[in-house]
């Protein structure tokens, strides 16, 4: 394990197809004001909005709704929300959706209070909340399983008059203090939203595994999460109701980004920067930005880390080892990443989700460059993948 570090994770799940009966015990931790916020009305349609409001009207809660939270939140939607939580005074935002939702939510937690412009101090300057900011606690329904937010402080919002997609990680204090994570919940999300988020799932646990040549807990860990997702998404593209297969990847999506398997280790998170700067351009689906570039990414950077992607063709994908070069064993774990990638359906080509030739040097000019992979990657190298992934 690398350096010193601390864990801790004030977030408490409520986990099964029941989860939700612990709703009401959770909301009277709180006062009286709720602050209900939510998407485009999938819950309206798939019934969880009533179970969440006869549970807040059993928990004698005073409703402010805030719906209309798009994927991939935006800045207005943030001054909207800051100002309406402000002015209701409320004492919980109860998030019920996917990480769009629980990511506003965390978003809203940090403006309501704030006097100043939240957008330029969480995520253009990448400041934390000032120690004696009145933060609103946040709890969190999950209804789509993909980004982690249910169980971590990330918070992406996208600024579309500057084209910048910015993910800020807030401490525990932003955390969700509780989330409920029942599998079925999830049963109704779109095929293509469901399959993104498999996709988000494997990319976050990748940007953390493949990384640093050190003997590690956290890539044996990793290791076990992949093989859980690959083996329990094949179920779900076929059966989507199959509550087995959804409920193991409702908990392997908790666990690949709350921080636990990036302990102790170096990091990439190349993919997620480019990713995003793709969405910023396009607003295209978070999990589909990151599947289109992955492939040429890790081919890109492959011969930096080789050892490390043999293993992942080994451990992961279970490619036999006998008589093959690391060289041809790291080939062959990227080419059962891609053939995975096209069973479960996601996007492979950045030019499906709206990308044309003139939006590359933009979308290169608004990528983070990271360093912790194999490689740091130059701005003309960050183009020759985009332009690979067309
Ligand atoms: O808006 P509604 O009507 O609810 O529909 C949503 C939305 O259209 C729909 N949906 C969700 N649950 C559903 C459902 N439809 C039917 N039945 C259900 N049960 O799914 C669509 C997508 O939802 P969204 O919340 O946008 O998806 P996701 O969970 O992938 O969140 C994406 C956002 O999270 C950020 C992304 O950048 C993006 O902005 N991320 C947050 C992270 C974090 N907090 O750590 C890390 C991730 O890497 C990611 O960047
Ligand atoms: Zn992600």
């Amino acid at each position: 394990m690398l350096g010193n570090f601390s864990y801790s994770n004030p977030t408490k799940l409520y986990f099964g197809d029941e989860a939700q009966k612990h709703l009401v015990e959770e909301l009277k931790n709180y006062g009286p004001k709720v602050l209900l916020t939510y998407g485009g009305g999938s819950i309206k349609a798939n019934g969880i909005y009533d179970e969440v409001m006869s549970a807040l009207s059993a928990a004698g809660k005073e409703v402010t709704e805030l719906p209309g939270v798009m994927p991939n939140p935006t800045t207005d939607k943030l001054y909207e929300g800051a100002t309406l939580a402000r002015e209701h005074d409320v004492d919980l935002i109860l998030a019920v959706g996917g990480g769009s939702t629980i990511d506003y939510a965390k978003a809203v937690s940090v403006a309501a209070w704030y006097d100043g412009d939240p957008w330029e101090k969480y995520y253009l300057r990448q400041e934390d909340p000032d120690s004696d900011l009145r933060i609103i606690p946040v709890g969190a329904v999950l209804t789509m399983v993909g980004t982690g937010s249910e169980m971590n402080g990330g918070s992406v919002i996208t600024n579309h008059a500057t084209k910048l997609k910015i993910g800020k990680v807030f401490g525990e204090n932003v955390m969700p203090k509780f989330a409920i994570l029942n599998p079925r919940y999830t049963f109704s999300v779109p095929q293509r939203q469901m399959v993104a988020g498999f996709y988000d799932i494997m990319c976050h646990i990748l940007e953390q595994y493949l990384s640093g040549d050190d003997d590690n807990t956290s890539d044996y860990m990793a290791e076990g999460l992949m093989r859980s997702l690959i083996h329990s998404s094949r179920i779900a593209v076929k059966n989507p109701h199959d509550y087995e297969a959804r409920s193991n990847i409702m908990w392997t999506s908790t666990w690949a980004l709350n921080t636990l398997i990036g302990k102790g280790k170096s990091q990439d998170w190349m993919v997620h920067m480019i990713g995003q700067a793709i969405g910023a351009y396009t607003d295209a689906t978070h999990g589909m930005t990151l599947s289109g570039v992955s492939i040429a990414y890790y081919r890109h950077i492959m011969s930096y880390g080789l050892h490390k992607f043999a293993r992942f063709a080994t451990a992961v994908w279970g490619v036999p080892a006998a008589g093959k070069t690391d060289e041809q064993l790291a080939a062959e774990g990227l080419d059962a990443l891609s053939a995975w990638m096209k069973e479960i359906g996601v996007a492979t080509e950045i030019s499906s989700l709206g990308v044309t030739e003139d939006m590359l040097e933009g979308i290169a000019d608004a990528t983070l460059i990271m360093k912790g992979g194999y490689k740091v990657l130059s701005r003309d190298e960050i183009i020759a993948v985009l332009r690979e992934s067309m």
